[in-house]
């Protein structure tokens, strides 16, 4: 049965499909006006002096590292639990990502973990908001202090979460968004690249346009770069999300209220955390943890037989096909029991009261006859 359910879903009006119409009509695709409204809009929004818009969450990461200096040599101290791209990209400037644990209930790098992991090659931490809980910024930006290391936040899940009062993109040296449309806001695909530096922000505009200059003539080229452009469609439809990222948000902070409430009736079921010290959850995926032992898989299955998507949400990085024998195993026991037990429901900015009811009842049921 294909599901009936889904994990997510975009939210998009017909305003927003009547505004990337509009940017068809005016023949400028790309590199435009709304390219450039987009970055001083996002800009704005997170308190920082630069956005560079580009084409992917992963894109974005890939810029980062490379316009931080990072490369061949050095290690980068980053989460397993999470998703595959934040290692990927540390390999692809010919870095070498150094998994660190994590919190086992904000689920993002501890402090003391990331100390750990250090060595005299660490140059640089990638701090991911995972699911929209900010990390502890301030003890991980005093570690990075302390080791000279560069950070680079992910916030590509947690657009709109606050740390003491700042929002997550606000803290590192350069930070990532994500718009894919699984994302609390979305531009089909897209992301971009925070920062406060004018010299960075020029770096990120010159690799992510085949490494021209900006006024450069279209085959002049600075340096080797990439085509990581976002369309002026894309942008477009950014913009106009963005005007509504807060009441966005609160349409998820509502389902997540709902899950919360509803729950709470299953015993053994772990919910996520809803009010931690200093921090806003901006809510991008509803994951609860199974109690142990339970047969995950065959709790996934008969939620699809009642045509409800679930997702492991997270397979961690190192015990990927792709990962492994790539040197010795990490130490990584917490990560590794909890992504045994993680379970994201379908979570998206309409769902309803009545579909929540029916993920619980169907999720109730499933864990009775797993325990049986
Ligand atoms: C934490 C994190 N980093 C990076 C990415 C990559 O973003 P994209 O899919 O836009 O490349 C994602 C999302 O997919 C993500 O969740």
């Amino acid at each position: 049965m294909t599901a009936a359910i889904p994990l997510s879903a975009p939210d998009v009006t017909e305003d927003e499909i009547a505004v990337v119409v509009a940017v068809l009509r005016t023949r400028q695709l790309s590199l435009g006006p709304e390219l450039a409204a987009f970055e001083s809009e996002l800009a704005a929004y997170h308190g920082v002096e630069h956005a560079v818009a580009v084409s992917s969450g992963t894109a974005g990461l890939h810029l980062a590292l490379q316009t931080l200096g990072i490369g061949a040599g050095d290690e980068v101290v980053v989460p397993s639990f999470t998703f595959v791209a934040v290692a990927n990209t540390v390999l692809q400037v010919g870095a070498t990502p150094v998994f660190a644990e994590i919190d086992p209930r904000t689920l993002n790098l501890d402090a003391a973990a990331v100390e750990r992991a250090i060595t005299p090659r660490t140059r640089a931490l990638v701090v991911v908001h995972t699911f929209g809980v900010p990390a502890r910024m301030d003890a991980l930006l005093e570690v990075a202090r302390r080791h000279d290391l560069r950070v680079i936040e992910d916030a590509c899940e947690a657009i709109g979460a606050h740390f003491d009062g700042r929002r997550a993109g606000s803290f590192g040296d350069l930070a990532v968004l994500g718009f894919y449309p699984n994302k609390q806001m979305t531009t089909g695909e897209g992301g971009a690249v925070l920062g406060r530096e004018a010299a960075y922000a020029a770096r990120l505009r010159r690799l992510r346009n085949q490494g021209r200059d900006a006024d450069a003539d279209w085959l002049d080229h600075a340096e080797p770069g990439y085509n990581y452009r976002l369309s002026e469609l894309a942008c477009a439809l950014g913009r106009a999300q963005l005007r509504r990222i807060d009441s966005m948000l609160a349409l998820r902070r509502e389902a997540a209220g709902r899950y919360d409430a509803l729950l709470a009736a299953i015993p053994g079921l772990e919910r996520p955390p809803r009010a931690l010290p200093r921090s806003e959850t901006s809510w991008f995926v509803y994951v609860v943890r199974l109690p142990e032992g339970v047969d995950r898989d065959g709790v996934r299955a008969a939620l699809a037989r009642q045509g409800i998507a679930t997702g492991r949400y997270f397979a961690p990085i190192h015990q990927q096909p792709a990962w492994r024998g790539r040197g010795p195993a990490p130490h990584l026991p917490l990560t590794e029991s909890i992504a045994r037990r993680t379970l994201a429901l379908p979570f998206f900015n309409r769902i309803t009261s009545e579909e929540q009811q029916y993920v619980t009842e169907a999720l109730r049921a499933a864990l009775a006859s797993a325990a049986r």
